[in-house]
Order: C-alpha cells, then sequence, then structure tokens
C-alpha cells in the first residue's frame, strides 16, 4: 500500500548508549540522549514495517508499534541484535556503543585508597556489534541492509567512508557533531548520506531539521535501497 511501504518488512534498530559497569554501584557510559534512534523506530513503524528496538539505557517513551527490548551492556546489545537481526530486512546501528568495556567488573565497590594519587583501571574493547552484522550478512550472501552512523568532530566524509568500508557497511549516515544545537542530545540534526561503492555517487546533504524528520527521510532512502536489491 503508498501509505505502508514498509509493510511485511522486518526492521531492527539499535539506539541510546551501552552502560559498562566498573563495580555494582558505577559505570562507564557517553551523553546519547537515543532519540534519533528512537525517532527512525516511529518513523519505520508509521510507514508499517515490523520494528524491534534495541534500547540502552535512555528517557524515552517507546514509539506506537515498536516492540523494545532494553539492555545495559554492550554485550548484552551484541547478543540482542544478533537474535533480533537473524530475520530482518533492514539494520540500523544508531547506538553509540562505549568502545570498551572493564577488563573485570570489580564484585565489590571499589574503595578509594588512602596515600594514592591515581586508579588505573584495566578495559577491554567491546565487539562492534554493526560490522559483526554486515559481516554475517556477506558471509551468507543475503539480508539485511546495514545502516551505520558515524558522529564527527572532524574530516566527517573522509572518517565516515572508512567506517562504511571497514564495517561493510551499506549506507552511512554522518552527522558533524561540533555543530551548535545539532547532534548530540539536541532535537536537531543535519546529516550527510553515503553509500557504498558504486551506490549514490558522492552521496546527499540532509539540511538541519527536526530528528523526527530527519529519521523519515533516512527511514526512506534505505526502504528505497532495498526494494531497488535482488530479492534473496
Ligand atoms: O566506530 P564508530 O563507533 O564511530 O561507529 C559508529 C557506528 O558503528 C554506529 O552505527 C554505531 O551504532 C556502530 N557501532 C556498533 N558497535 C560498536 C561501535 C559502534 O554497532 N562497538
Amino acid at each position: 500500500a503508498e501509505d505502508a511501504p514498509a509493510r511485511g518488512l522486518h526492521v531492527v534498530i539499535t539506539a541510546g548508549p551501552t552502560r559498562e559497569p566498573l563495580d555494582p554501584v558505577r559505570y562507564l557510559s557517553n551523553h546519547s540522549s537515543g532519540k534519533m534512534g528512537f525517532a527512525l523506530a516511529a518513523a519505520a513503524a508509521e510507514l508499517g514495517a515490523r520494528v524491534s528496538l534495541i534500547s540502552g539505557p535512555v528517557n524515552l517513551p517507546t514509539p506506537q508499534g515498536v516492540e523494545r527490548t532494553d539492555v545495559e551492556t554492550a554485550l548484552q546489545m551484541h547478543e540482542a541484535s544478533r537474535r533480533l537481526a537473524a530475520d530482518c530486512d533492514l539494520f540500523i546501528g544508531c547506538a553509540a556503543v562505549a568502545d570498551y568495556r572493564a577488563a573485570t567488573a570489580a564484585e565489590h565497590k571499589i574503595k578509594k585508597r588512602e596515600g594514592e594519587e591515581g586508579l588505573t583501571l584495566k578495559l577491554i574493547k567491546n565487539p562492534d556489534i554493526i560490522a559483526d552484522i554486515a559481516h554475517a550478512r556477506d558471509a551468507a550472501g543475503g539480508r539485511p541492509f546495514v545502516v551505520g552512523f558515524a558522529a564527527e568532530t572532524r574530516d566527517l566524509e573522509a572518517y565516515a567512508r572508512d567506517k562504511l568500508t571497514r564495517k561493510r557497511l551499506d549506507m552511512i549516515v554522518a552527522n558533524d557533531v561540533s555543530a551548535a544545537g545539532l547532534g548530540f542530545g539536541a532535537d536537531d540534526n543535519a546529516a550527510l548520506l553515503l553509500w557504498r561503492d558504486g551506490e549514490g555517487e558522492g552521496g546527499e546533504q540532509l539540511p538541519p531539521q527536526p530528528k523526527t524528520e530527519l529519521a523519515r527521510a533516512v527511514i526512506e532512502r534505505a526502504l528505497g535501497c532495498l526494494t531497488s536489491r535482488p530479492v534473496h
């Protein structure tokens, strides 16, 4: 139907920050609000898709018609993503996944040590969730169409193109987070859309606009690519 172009499609979206425990009362995290990911989920649901939203800890209501899975850590988000992406048509990684977690979270509260000025924490790398989904897709030779995000403060296009290639994404939404009033925590955002080699030559610039509108444009572009791709 014209009003529900995504009917029959399963869309999986990661959103928000992850929270990596250091001990029972402390964690490492970031300032991601989850707004963009939730706006993407709302837009996909409005277009008729079945939407699975995998969210880190955020303060946002679940959009109408969206199936939400709450997670805390990157490892939990990874597990939920693998499970839900197994039968999805479109996977969008919008979460600000913590790059590192504590090598071992302390079982008890870490105590302040008298006479020592510093404390060294040992961190280890978290899995790259979206790269894992895209590499598994390539190995299996089929779905889903994978869309990533890149938030940069400089050399936006070069860094975004590098992520597109390295993570084997189909499309990337690049944001300049140094621009005032845009990006992290804000209600508005602007983006440069880039596609993997050969498609959408040169990319497409989306001007500053409410995240709800930008989300709609991103979902529409991704759906357009999906329907023009061969069915497996
Ligand atoms: O490398 P960077 O974190 O800038 O890449 C951003 C993109 O990769 C986003 O789509 C983000 O959701 C995804 N990502 C991920 N797992 C990670 C790190 C990033 O899925 N561990």
